[in-house]
């Protein structure tokens, strides 16, 4: 907590530590209010200095140097402890005692669901015990758990068990020692009354590995996708990356209360429990999914993040950009690499976009920070991971496999920078990468400019591109390959002929598809017999994160959407043109107008749900709208109610002129066969449900939406069923929400989507509805899946509610996220991110979201979390 302007860490600051530590011996006596915990490190001196360790809200007992009470010579401030030290090698042994029960920061040793538990990443381990806690700073750890035995028959850490029984007063111990020197962020200790399944895996190179999935006993029916997904993953990392496990146990324990979605602790993953409890009645597609992929990250970080670490945490990307682009592989691999392609298009245009666009814009490795927790962000994260993609669209599979390869043979056990990375992929292959440092120091994303001109006498045709950056006035050009083809006007791939002077810069990857290498802010690429009227297929698989401009008819993406032979592209095309449709609407209701819905949207909307060759998945996301905060980042100041009003009117629009086809694709992928997480099968269920969607809209309809309800088949179609109910007011949609309710009561993660389908659905009395639920006894500020998934949404997905005209929604969430402050700052910070972007709102809507944010950096004894956020986008 602070009050006066708190301290900025700057990466051209860096200094390795003046000391190293060898080895650390933890033990850990757990009680709720009083934990003891002795920590004795083996210290080396690397440089001159003082000896400085962090440390946060430790209540201090002693400190032994080689023996020797030193604890009158330390001083001790709010961030750590300072001690003159004049040996070169020496045991310091450090007691110091934590109240976990009263930790609801959930950063450190915690407690949730009486069970202990703890969260390290990124500067947890100084709320433990005093450290050099960096991530340079890697050592061996052997961690002793010392705890009443009826309150925690498990007790558990890193690395493998090596001793345990029984001791006086009920108690009991484990010892755990961890063969691989890490980091203290990777650190980890659980205990309590937990239950577990089994399984193993062995390994490509014979070794049998203990797998073991901890869970709260109500939950233990609901592992068997994890443990699925967990097997998988070790499986997919040795076939793709050659990557192998490194210890005989690996561990997974979920939580409910967790800061984030899951930690990669070495050999004892703590998870958020939304991310490993599952069974078809309680979890949907996207659920299934979304536990497949976390657990597939966090086991991937053990080679992307553990064995090689990060310098400092400047470098997050590091680890973060290139497991999200593992994680995203994998998923690519297990369902379909053209879903996968487009869903992750869509979550970066519609989070990370705003967020590059907005006040907390920053590069993908930050220059500096306040609070590191504010920089585990969709830019570190999301754009990071297209980053490392670009190196794998420019190298190939091979070329990136073995860049791969020299990183972990050059950096196996040490922490490192983004540049590392860069010289192995670069090593690897024989090539100069150094351009590709631009993508890491700038901000904002790149706009792509292309034009076209065709010359009709010679057929030739000019991709003319320049590349910018919005507010830049030192702009270096970026490496950008451009997935490049040509349609005739049938929609014919063109076989493509740069000319000798292009050639240098157009890799050919077939006769019809290209990657054009743009390193100048202007270039243009020249090919040879185009046929008249060839249209350009740009950007194809979003082959890298910028925002493209050309000037596409709407009768080319109309035959872009039905022909590229890029699914990405096709995509692209159709939601293009119901971008624009939105678009055009939106001026005519704001001049009003009248305005029809153009004839080529309907055809190529109705050719492409009648095209059975396509698979449904694509088909559904073909044709579901454009998100409203996307629609929103297309303009300077956001209409909220006229986006709003568009967006609905264009939805009712294809409902109507596609009832009949809607109807048909319904009835055709119902299925009766029992769930299963399979592409067919979710696939099926996605064009399913978009087709209700649109027929909810329709009152004629009601019965088949209700229907789909009471069949309570599985959570995807209950879910998507209930979700258009409310949309529209269906008249049974109270008496619906009751009875999941009255259902699911007992289930945290059931009752969280409760929460969420209330929380975004917008009518006129939304806010009413959330203040409602702020009462409800399942609400609580100290859960953060629950104020996720009623403040997260309502702020966030709720366009209409929270930007209401009279300023209510705004005030209503600074009032939770203040209290919030208080009890958790990291989630309190989380909150602020639909504030930071009042920019883009009107002059009033401004001046109260402004105000709102004043308010709760002026709160007495705001958090560096919260401040830091507030203040720059307030500046
Ligand atoms: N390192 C975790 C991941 O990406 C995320 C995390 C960060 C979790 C900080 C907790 C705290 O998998
Ligand atoms: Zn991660």
């Amino acid at each position: 907590m602070t009050q006066t302007a708190p301290h900025v860490n700057y990466l051209k600051d860096y200094q390795p530590s003046a000391f190293s530590i060898e080895s650390v011996y933890l033990e850990f006596e757990l009680s709720p209010l009083a934990t003891r915990v002795t920590n004795s490190m083996q210290m080396q001196r690397q440089a001159k200095g003082d000896l400085r360790l962090d440390g946060e809200n430790l209540k201090l007992i002693s400190v032994l140097l080689d023996g020797e009470e030193v604890i009158e010579q330390c001083q001790i401030d709010e961030a750590g402890l300072t001690l003159a030290v004049a040996k070169e090698k020496f045991t310091l042994r450090i007691v110091t005692e934590i109240e976990p029960q009263n930790n609801t920061a959930l950063e450190g040793l915690y407690r949730t669901s009486d069970n202990y538990c703890t969260q390290c990443e990124a500067e947890g381990f100084r709320k433990i015990t005093y450290y050099l806690d960096r991530p340079d700073v890697l050592s061996v750890f052997t961690t002793k758990v010392i705890a009443d035995k009826s309150e925690n028959r498990f007790l558990l850490a890193n690395g493998n068990l090596v001793d345990s029984g029984d001791l006086d007063n009920g108690k009991h111990f484990a010892v755990w020692q961890d063969p691989h020197k890490k980091p203290c962020y990777l650190f980890a200790l659980v205990a309590g009354n937990l239950e577990k399944v089994e399984d193993t895996f062995t390994t490509a190179d014979g070794r049998e590995v203990k797998l073991e999935i901890f869970v709260e006993p109500r939950n233990i029916e609901k592992c068997e996708h994890a443990m699925e997904s967990l097997k998988k993953s070790m499986k997919w990392d040795e076939e793709r990356f050659g990557l192998l496990y490194d210890l005989d146990i690996f561990m997974i324990v979920a939580v409910d209360d967790f800061n984030m979605g899951a930690m990669e602790n070495k050999g004892l993953n703590v998870f958020n429990s939304k991310f490993v409890l599952a069974k078809p009645e309680t979890a949907t597609d996207i659920d299934y999914e979304g536990i497949e992929a976390v657990i597939g990250h966090e086991y991937f970080h053990n080679w992307t993040g553990n064995r090689v670490t990060c310098r400092d945490w400047f470098q997050l990307t590091l680890k973060e950009g290139l497991t999200v682009f593992r994680d995203q592989e994998f998923t690519a691999d297990m369902l379909s690499s053209a879903v996968k392609r487009i869903e992750d298009v869509r979550r970066l245009r519609s989070n990370q976009f705003p967020e590059d666009a907005g006040p907390m814009s920053h590069p993908i490795q930050p220059q500096s920070y306040i609070e590191m927790n504010n920089f585990y962000t969709m830019t570190v994260y999301e754009k990071g991971a297209e980053v490392v993609r670009l190196y794998h669209t420019l190298l190939g599979e091979t070329g990136f496999q073995k860049g791969m390869q020299l990183y972990f043979e050059r950096h196996d056990g040490q922490a490192v920078t983004v540049q590392d990375f860069r010289n192995a992929m670069a090593d690897a292959n024989g090539v100069n990468l150094e351009q590709m440092h631009n993508w890491y120091v700038q901000s904002g994303t790149p706009n792509l400019e292309v034009t076209r001109n065709y010359d009709a006498v010679t057929q030739k045709l000019t991709i003319s591109c320049q590349q910018s950056l919005p507010n830049s006035d030192d702009f270096q050009p970026m490496l950008m390959p451009i997935g490049f083809g040509l349609l005739d006007k049938e929609g014919e791939p063109v076989t493509l002929e740069p000319t000798f002077e292009s050639a240098a810069n157009v890799e050919l990857r077939s006769d019809t598809h290209a990657v054009l290498k743009l390193t100048q802010a202007q270039q243009s690429f020249v090919f040879e017999d185009v046929p008249a009227d060839a249209v350009p297929s740009l950007l194809r698989g979003f082959s890298a994160p910028v925002k493209l401009h050309f000037d596409y008819s709407n009768q080319e993406l109309a035959l872009l959407a039905a022909k590229d032979e890029d699914s990405f592209v096709r995509w692209e095309a159709m939601q293009t043109l119901l971008l624009r449709t939105v678009q055009a609407k939106v001026a005519a209701l704001q001049s009003c107008i009248d305005y029809q819905l153009p004839s080529e949207v309907i055809e190529v909307a109705r050719s492409l749900l009648a095209a059975k060759e396509i698979d449904p998945a694509l088909v559904a996301m073909t044709l579901s709208l454009p998100e409203l905060g996307y629609i929103g980042e297309q303009y300077e100041v956001v209409d909220v109610d006229t986006i709003y009003q568009a967006h609905s009117w264009l939805e009712a629009e294809l409902a109507n002129h596609m009832q009949g086809q809607w109807l048909d694709v319904y009835h055709r992928c119902v299925n009766d066969a029992p769930y299963q997480y399979d592409k067919a099968q979710i696939a099926e269920r996605m064009l399913k449900n978009l087709a209700l969607s649109y027929l909810g809209v329709l009152s004629e309809h009601q019965s088949l939406v209700l229907k789909q309800y009471q069949a309570q088949h599985n959570m995807t179609d209950v879910l998507a069923a209930l979700k258009t109910m409310l949309k529209h007011q269906h008249p049974r949609s109270v008496e619906a929400l009751q009875s999941f309710y009255e259902r699911w009561q007992d289930d945290n993660l059931v009752i969280d989507k409760w929460f969420t389908l209330q929380a975004q659905t917008q009518n006129d009395h939304a806010l009413q509805t959330t203040q409602a639920l702020l009462q409800h006894k399942d609400f609580s500020l100290t859960n953060p899946n629950r104020v996720r998934s009623l403040l997260g949404v309502f702020s966030r997905l709720n366009l209409v509610g929270f930007h209401r005209a009279d300023g209510a929604g705004y005030q209503m969430c600074a009032e939770q996220i203040m209290q919030l402050d208080a009890l958790n700052p990291q989630i309190a910070a989380r909150l602020l991110g639909p504030f930071t972007h009042w920019k883009r709102y009107d002059e009033k809507r401004q001046q109260m979201m402004r105000n709102a944010l004043q308010q709760i950096l002026d709160r007495k004894g705001v958090s560096k979390d919260v401040y830091e956020i507030a203040s720059k986008s307030l500046a």
